[in-house]
């Protein structure tokens, strides 16, 4: 792949009172294209939606007209919001797929440009999914980065655990880049310092690695989990049902897999009704 610097273009000013054309319109406000197949971007967020960090919404935009009818439907699809609950906007983290219904679209929007969101957070990847402990396991590959951009800044994830471990795996180094940027502005965040004190970010442990490009930390998550490797990485003896808490976000394989790996150390899964050890949900794909 080619390497490319993250191009951001900067929130415009916007219409202070854009006319919603959409149902449920909200605005965009900055673009960022991080690589030829991955984007972030940000929109203003509806005054009475409350989520919990790590929840997703539907958004989209309206699909192209019915060749009979002439009648446009909109083209919603699962989306977690990567912003933290407490942001005055929301962001979304995406991949482009050139022939996907909603992403060959979405890819082009500009800031100025309206979206649809339905404001009904639902999720799993929740701390109310999960019940105490003293480690909490953030496991990502892709776009399942997502929530736990989300997560990550939310005060509550620090003040819960001990230690907070989040791993990425994609296949290239440029694709790490959203995830370690935000880690090391949040590392930087005076704001959060003060909110948590100074030393609650040494907590956080980012831990990512690459499946086809060459980087520091080369394999699949799964097969460092497996031989031990990232035990030995990180100075830990191992993941235990006492002590640690996970979350999984990636593809069906990656979700499949690691659900046997936490359950061969003795997770169980959990609920939002029914609170336990692991929480899974997939990534957007397309
Ligand atoms: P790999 O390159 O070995 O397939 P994708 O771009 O296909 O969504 O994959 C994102 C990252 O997730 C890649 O690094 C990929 O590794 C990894 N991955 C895909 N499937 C699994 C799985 N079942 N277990 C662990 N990692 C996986």
């Amino acid at each position: 792949m080619t390497e490319q610097s993250p191009v951001t273009q900067a929130a415009q000013p916007v219409n202070a009172t854009p006319n919603p054309v959409l149902p449920d319109a909200q605005t965009v406000t900055q673009v960022t294209h991080w690589t030829d197949w991955l984007f972030s971007f940000r929109t203003t967020r509806p005054a009475s939606l409350r989520f919990r960090s790590g929840e997703f919404v539907m958004i989209g935009l309206m699909g192209d007209p019915d060749p009979k009818t002439g009648k446009q439907k909109p083209l919603l699809r699962a989306y977690s919001i990567a912003s933290p609950s407490w942001d005055e906007e929301l962001e979304f983290y995406s991949i482009k797929v050139q022939d996907g219904p909603l992403t060959s679209k979405l890819q082009h929007i500009q800031p100025g440009d309206q979206i649809i969101l339905r404001p009904k957070p639902v999720g799993t990847l929740v701390h109310d999914a999960l019940l105490p402990g003293k480690r909490l396991w953030f496991f990502a590959t892709g776009t399942g980065f997502a929530p736990f951009a989300s997560l990550l800044r939310d005060p509550q994830t620090y003040e819960d655990y001990d230690q907070v471990i989040v791993t990425h795996t994609c296949r290239d180094v440029a694709e790490l880049e959203y995830g370690r940027q935000l880690i090391e502005n949040l590392r930087a965040d005076e704001m959060m310092q003060e909110l948590l004190g100074e030393d609650t970010l040494a907590k956080l442990v980012y831990y990512p690695t690459t499946t086809r490009e060459e980087s520091p930390k080369m394999g699949r998550i799964t097969t460092l989990l497996k031989d031990g490797t990232v035990f030995r990485d990180l100075g830990i003896e191992g993941i235990s049902p006492e002590t640690d808490r996970a979350m999984v976000c990636g593809s069906m394989g990656l979700n499949l897999d690691l659900k046997e790996i936490l359950e061969g150390f003795g997770l169980e899964e959990g609920a939002n009704s029914d609170p336990k050890h692991y929480v899974v949900e997939k990534a957007f794909v397309g």
